[in-house]
């Protein structure tokens, strides 16, 4: 019997296949754009890029036209922590860039993302990179099913904090399914939502921590309503999977063929 759970939903097998397959499309927009994201390209040729192979196999960028964003991916650059807008901007060799995907596929959604980098970075840029991939795979490896949201935010910020690096809270993980965002939240940090929800069987969520070189916290920039960047202006990273929990542990959705797999040394 499914059991009721205050927040999440729980999905039939039904619903969790067509995550698996949201999830797998994803997954493979993610391998198809890896290797545009170069020096010299531009951010507003990323989207197009996502827009146009998205359409292309008949799906629907999430992001596209949601609550008025305009573009079908976001590209987060350097001190840009999420939500950075495509644009102009050329990316330049030792820039990190964040490209968060976010698609529709029957109704169902697969969202992800990896920081990437443009040509060799810095020591520092490799170590946040570094930081924020482990801490999402680390946390992937501490839950099971029935376990308590907050062993989540417990395992990302004691690995952060012992590498000398902060995590972001305003912007969190969060539940996906027919909906982008819905229950449950998952915060990257411990508190008291988080100990009192438990991760179901069937439920559907990210997990994308933002960790920081500097301090945690975080500007949204007025003039555009979205881009969020770090307060010092230092550089910022993230990776996203989605995740069902099954009755046997998580099951990561947004696989992908050619992405750093867990373990992987930047
Ligand atoms: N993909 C982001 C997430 O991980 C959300 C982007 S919403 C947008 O939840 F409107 F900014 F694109
Ligand atoms: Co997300
Ligand atoms: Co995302």
């Amino acid at each position: 019997m499914l059991q009721k759970n205050k927040k999440s939903l729980q999905l039939s097998e039904l619903e969790r296949d067509a995550m698996r397959a949201a999830g797998r499309f994803n997954g493979q927009l993610m391998d198809y754009i890896r290797p545009f994201v170069k020096e010299g390209v531009t951010t507003l040729e990323i989207d197009r890029l996502v827009h146009d192979y998205t359409l292309a196999h008949k799906h629907r960028p999430a992001t596209l036209n949601y609550m008025g964003y305009r573009h079908s991916c976001c590209t987060s650059v350097n001190d840009v922590i999420c939500h950075g807008i495509p644009g102009k901007y050329a990316l330049r060799y030792g820039d990190i860039v964040n490209v968060d995907i976010t698609s529709v596929v029957d109704g169902w959604h697969g969202d992800q993302s990896e920081t990437l980098f443009v040509g060799e970075v810095s020591r520092e840029a490799r170590a946040v990179v570094q930081c924020a991939f482990d801490c999402l795979h680390l946390a992937i490896g501490a839950i099971r099913p029935g376990c308590r949201v907050a062993d989540i935010g417990e395992t990302i910020l004691s690995e952060a904090t012992r590498r000398g690096f902060s995590v972001v809270r305003e912007y969190v993980g969060h539940g996906l399914g027919r909906q982008f965002h819905q229950d449950p939240s998952i915060f990257h940090f411990p508190n008291h939502e988080g100990r009192q929800e438990r991760l179901l069987p069937g439920t559907c969520f990210t997990i994308e921590p933002m960790i920081n070189v500097g301090s945690r916290f975080t500007v949204l920039d007025v003039a555009d309503g979205w881009t969020v960047r770090t307060r010092d202006g230092k550089l910022s990273a993230q990776f996203e999977h989605t995740i069902l929990m099954t009755e046997y542990g998580p099951e990561v959705l947004t696989t992908t063929c050619h992405g750093p797999n867990p373990g992987h040394s930047f």
